[in-house]
C-alpha cells in the first residue's frame, strides 16, 4: 500500500503530540515530534547559556545540537536524545516550555530544524505534529489535520498531564503559558502558526481521546486508499 506524509498542527497543549502517536501506531508510521526539537534546541541554548539575540552564537551552537529519537525498549515510549543524552523529560519541564516559544521564533533554528524534519520524512510513512508541518515542513503532505481546542479546557489537560509525571504547577501559570505560547507562535514573522488551506480542523474540545484519534485514523485511510 502506498504511504503518506500525515501533517498534525495545532495550538500547544491541545492533544496533538498523543493523538499523533496513536494515529501513526495505528498506521503503522513513524511518529516524530517536532516540537520536541524544538525543544531539545531550547534546552541546548540554556545549558550553554547561549545568549539568543546573537545570531553568530546561535549559528555556532546549532553546530553542536545533534538531536535523536530512540524508542525505548520497555515503554515502547519514544524518547528524545540531546549529543546522545535522553533529555524527554527534561524537554517538558516548564523552564524549556516558558522560552521555547524564543527560541523557535528564530529563522536560522527554524531553517536548520526544518530540513532535519524534511529529511526524516522523506521515505513517507511518516505521522508529524508541530506548527509549520502542514504550512512549511511538508506542503505538499497529503493529509493536514489543524487541531484546536478551548484555551481552558488544553490547560486543565495539561495540568493533568505534569500531575501524573509528579509535579503539580497551578493552573492559571498554565492558562498563561499556553496564551502566551499561542501568541508568539500565531503572530511570529517565521512560519506563524496558521492553518493551511488543505487541512481538515479538528475542534477536540469535546471529543474523548479515542474519538479524536479514530477520526483521524478513517480520514487518513481514505487518504491512503485515494492515493
Ligand atoms: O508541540 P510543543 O508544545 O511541544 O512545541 C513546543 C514549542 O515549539 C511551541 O511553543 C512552538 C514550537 N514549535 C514550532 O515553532 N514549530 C513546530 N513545528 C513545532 C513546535
Amino acid at each position: 500500500m502506498q504511504k503518506i506524509v500525515i501533517a498534525i498542527d495545532g495550538y500547544s497543549g491541545c492533544g496533538k503530540s498523543s493523538t499523533a502517536k496513536s494515529v501513526a501506531k495505528q498506521l503503522g508510521y513513524t511518529y516524530i515530534d517536532s516540537g520536541a526539537m524544538y525543544r531539545a534546541a531550547t534546552l541546548h541554548f540554556l545549558n550553554k547559556n547561549v545568549n539568543i539575540t546573537h545570531t553568530e552564537e546561535v549559528e555556532k551552537y546549532l553546530k553542536s545540537l545533534h538531536i535523536t529519537f530512540q524508542t525505548n525498549p520497555v515503554t515502547h515510549e519514544q524518547e528524545t536524545y540531546l549529543n546522545g543524552e535522553n533529555v524527554e523529560q527534561e524537554i517538558r519541564t516548564m523552564r524549556v516550555s516558558d522560552y521555547v516559544s524564543e527560541v523557535s521564533k528564530l529563522k536560522i533554528v527554524r531553517k536548520e530544524l526544518v530540513s532535519q524534519q524534511q529529511r526524516m520524512g522523506v521515505e513517507k510513512g511518516v505521522v508529524m505534529d508541530g506548527r509549520d508541518i502542514g504550512t512549511v515542513v511538508f506542503p505538499d503532505a497529503e493529509f493536514k489535520v489543524f487541531m484546536t481546542a478551548d484555551l481552558n479546557i488544553r490547560a486543565a489537560r495539561r495540568q493533568k498531564e505534569l500531575q501524573e509525571k509528579g509535579t503539580d504547577v497551578p493552573l492559571e501559570k498554565i492558562v498563561q503559558n499556553l496564551a502566551e505560547r499561542d501568541k508568539i507562535d500565531s503572530g511570529r514573522k517565521e512560519s506563524p502558526l496558521i492553518k493551511a488551506n488543505d487541512a481538515v480542523e479538528v475542534d477536540t474540545s469535546h471529543l474523548k481521546f479515542d474519538e479524536q484519534v479514530n477520526l483521524i485514523v478513517e480520514l487518513a485511510k481514505k487518504k491512503i486508499t485515494e492515493k
